[in-house]
């Protein structure tokens, strides 16, 4: 079984889906062993709790300086020893050591089809915003593996979805959600579980 400990900033309505997901046998050979969220009141944790999954918080608040809180945030995951991590909605800067060590057991899902719409700045509401804003037909989500630059990494899955008219960057937020986010995560994470997909010479292999 795959120990798999999944990062979390805000509602978590992805690591939802990715719960859902194991407990109806749609993920297979997977363990949660975790929940982290850089926010001590979100309701991702509540969600794990009710889940039966240990979730613990680590804020960048409670230390003095960036190095010192991402000692404590790199400990914190150690502790759990996860063989995968999926940053679902996680809006915390992953520190390069850590990019480092996990490379290749480490995953993303991002709001828009990468390259568009993606890296510094482009999180949460604001992806829709400039989609919306740029008059895009067409939208979606993307998965990939997560290396030191944001957004960056290896592609593994996405998924179109389509603009529509009068849409506002909320309902297009929850149609790319239900549409593809949803999906295309717990998806994921059951081909890397089950040896279909890989990360090798820093692309993403299906095997
Ligand atoms: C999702 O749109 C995810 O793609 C983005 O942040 C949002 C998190 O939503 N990175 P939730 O916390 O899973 O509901």
């Amino acid at each position: 079984m795959l120990r798999v400990m999944v990062l979390v900033s805000g509602g978590g309505t992805n690591l939802q889906a990715i719960i859902d997901a194991v407990q109806a046998g749609k993920i297979t050979n997977v363990e949660l062993v975790g929940v982290l969220s850089n926010n001590k009141t979100v309701k991702s944790l509540e969600r794990a709790r009710n889940a039966g999954i240990p979730a613990v918080s680590v804020s960048p608040k409670d230390y003095d300086n960036r190095d010192l809180f991402n000692e404590a945030f790199l400990e914190k995951v150690d502790a759990f020893a996860p063989d995968l991590i999926v940053l679902a909605g996680f809006l915390v800067a992953i520190p390069p050591k850590m990019a480092a060590r996990y490379s290749g057991r480490m995953i993303n899902i991002h709001p828009s089809l990468i390259p568009s719409f993606c890296g510094v700045g482009y999180y949460g509401l604001k992806v829709h915003e400039q989609a919306l804003a740029r008059g895009v037909k067409v939208t979606g989500a993307t998965v990939h593996f997560v290396t030191e630059g944001m957004d960056e990494g290896p592609i593994i899955a996405q998924k179109a979805v389509y603009v529509e008219e009068g849409d506002t960057p909320e309902i297009l937020q929850k149609r790319v959600m239900e549409q593809a986010e949803w999906i295309l995560l717990p998806q994921a994470i059951d081909d890397i579980a089950n040896g279909r997909v890989v990360m090798e010479n820093g692309r993403a292999v299906r095997k």
